[in-house]
């Protein structure tokens, strides 16, 4: 299998790629060109193409003839970053391809997603800030989850808890919504994370879902995992 890794830089991409290579994927890697030097421990084994993510050009090149696309929606700046990175991958992905998106649990499918007050403030205030400061465009990331949702491709799009580092603990486990009582605890490591990205490739099941996944060994997964 061949497969693009969008965002191959940053954490959760250099753990994405790690995954990756241990399944013995090809992989193509994307990230901008300052940040090629953070891939140097993979350099001779996956094929690196700098570029800003939401370069159209960049993105046809890199994601062709790739069976999979892992993609991390990012909203820096003001500069449709997310929604034209999905764009890009949406418009070029060869038919077929498997694309997976990660985003946070800030995105919601169908507005079923149940939030605590606090999270829903401090989204709300992140929202306003990143704008009036012109660093984070939290506005593009849900149009970019908006046109991945409604396209025909054979989509997943993975939403991250709260993020802590450490040793893996397994595939995270999900559901649909978040207030779900599996998910309470609110936590995943994002070596995880990756892993279930990655795992996604394969698994047709999570075709046309927005999973929300929490760590496996939390107490609310193991509370509630069947
Ligand atoms: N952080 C959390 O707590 C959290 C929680 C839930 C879900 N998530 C989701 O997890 C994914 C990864 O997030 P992360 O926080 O863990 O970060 P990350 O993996 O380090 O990824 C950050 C990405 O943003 C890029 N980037 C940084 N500054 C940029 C800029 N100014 N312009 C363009 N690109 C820039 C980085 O590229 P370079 O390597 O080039 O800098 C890297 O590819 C995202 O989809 C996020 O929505 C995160």
């Amino acid at each position: 299998m061949k497969v693009c890794i969008i965002g191959a830089s940053g954490k959760l991409g250099k753990y994405m790629v790690q995954h990756a290579l241990d399944r013995g994927y090809k992989v193509v890697g994307v990230c901008r060109e300052q940040s090629v030097g953070k891939l140097v421990e993979f350099e001779d084994r996956i094929t690196i193409i700098p570029g800003a993510t939401n370069d159209r050009e960049v993105i046809k090149k890199a994601i062709a003839g790739c069976d999979g696309v892992l993609t991390v929606l990012v909203p820096w700046g003001v500069q449709q970053y997310s929604s034209g990175t999905a764009q890009a991958v949406l418009d070029y992905a060869p038919p077929g391809a498997r694309l997976i998106f990660s985003c946070g649990w800030h995105i919601t499918r169908d507005g079923k997603d149940v939030y605590p007050q606090t999270s829903k403030w401090a989204v709300r205030a992140a929202a306003w800030f990143g704008k009036l400061f012109r660093v984070v465009e939290i506005d593009d990331q849900v149009e970019a989850c908006r046109r991945i949702f409604a396209s025909d491709a054979r989509w997943t799009v993975v939403r991250g808890s709260d993020l802590e580092e450490g040793e893996s603990q397994g595939l995270p486990v999900w559901s649909r919504h978040v207030g779900d009582p599996i998910l309470e605890s609110n936590l995943t490591r994002r070596v995880d994370f990756a892993l279930f990205m990655v795992a996604a490739l394969e698994n047709d099941e999570l075709i046309h879902e927005a999973p929300a996944i929490v760590g496996c060994q939390t107490p609310s997964a193991l509370a509630h995992q069947l």
